[in-house]
């Protein structure tokens, strides 16, 4: 299998001085609703979270609304589903884990929440999963006598090679974005692995500009510190 680099240019959050990109987390979201959510849950990211991308508390009720979730029958306690609310998280697709293999060739979708920390590199390894798909070399299969098993779909980033998952993008423009960004397969793989990284940590670029405050209140503190030293010893020969 091939290690991957990542998007051409990289991540607005990389490095020390990262931001996210709020436009693209929020082509990120709509590429998880519209694409990812088929078959993976966000367990630990409730809809209220969304306000961090930008969207007014109204946006969010709205958006949480759009979501099914699973309830309760309020009269025979029954399970039932329900609109979404604010306080919900991102459900998965699927009532429970047997059904989940069931749908996918009994490898069950693993929730996404933390993938990017779960994987080396994982931003980028999100990225480089999405683009990864198509044939394997037919010189070095044959060579190697190796195949694809039915069921199952090659790509040269999964450390497996063969993934239960099918290519989940697959044509250029599969989302309309609702900023006219042009959804380009490479595209949609940037933003939604933009999008992931923020479910898994959402204060990261808080955390790079403490850094940045620390590093200069230290600078600061001890400039003061040589002063006070100079100072004390000041009338001494
Ligand atoms: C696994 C991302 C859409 C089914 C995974 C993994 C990631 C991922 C990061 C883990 C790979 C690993 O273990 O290293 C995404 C993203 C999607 C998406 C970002 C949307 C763009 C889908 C869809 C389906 C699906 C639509 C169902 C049709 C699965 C399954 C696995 C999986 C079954 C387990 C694969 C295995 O262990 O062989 N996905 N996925 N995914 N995904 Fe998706």
């Amino acid at each position: 299998y091939e290690h991957g680099e990542g998007p051409e240019g990289g991540f607005s959050f990389d490095g020390p001085m990262g931001k996210w990109d709020v436009a693209q987390l929020q082509r990120g979201y709509q590429v998880y609703k519209e694409v990812c959510a088929a078959c993976h849950s966000l367990k630990f990211v409730a809809f209220r979270n969304l306000q961090q991308l930008g969207y007014t508390e109204a946006e969010v009720d709205a958006e949480a609304a759009s979501w099914t979730v699973p309830g309760l029958d309020p009269n025979t306690g029954e399970p039932t589903t329900r609109p979404g609310e604010p306080t919900d998280y991102f459900p998965s697709p699927y009532p429970n884990a047997i059904a989940a293999a069931a749908a996918n060739n009994n490898a069950i979708p693993p929730d996404l929440s933390l993938m990017t920390k779960a994987r080396h590199d994982g931003s980028n390894y999100v990225y480089d999963l999405l683009v990864g798909y198509g044939e394997a070399d037919p010189e070095k299969a044959a060579k190697l006598g190796f195949e694809t098993p039915p069921g199952l779909y090659f790509n040269k980033h999964f450390p497996n090679v063969n993934i239960a998952m099918p290519q989940p993008l697959v044509l250029d423009g599969q989302v309309s974005y609702a900023d006219g960004t042009e959804a380009t397969i490479p595209q949609m793989a940037k933003d939604v692995a933009a999008f992931l990284t923020w479910t898994a940590e959402p204060s990261l670029v808080q955390r790079k500009q403490t850094g940045w405050f620390v590093l200069g209140f230290l600078l600061f503190a001890t400039a003061l510190a040589f002063l006070s030293y100079k100072q004390i010893w000041a009338g001494m020969k």
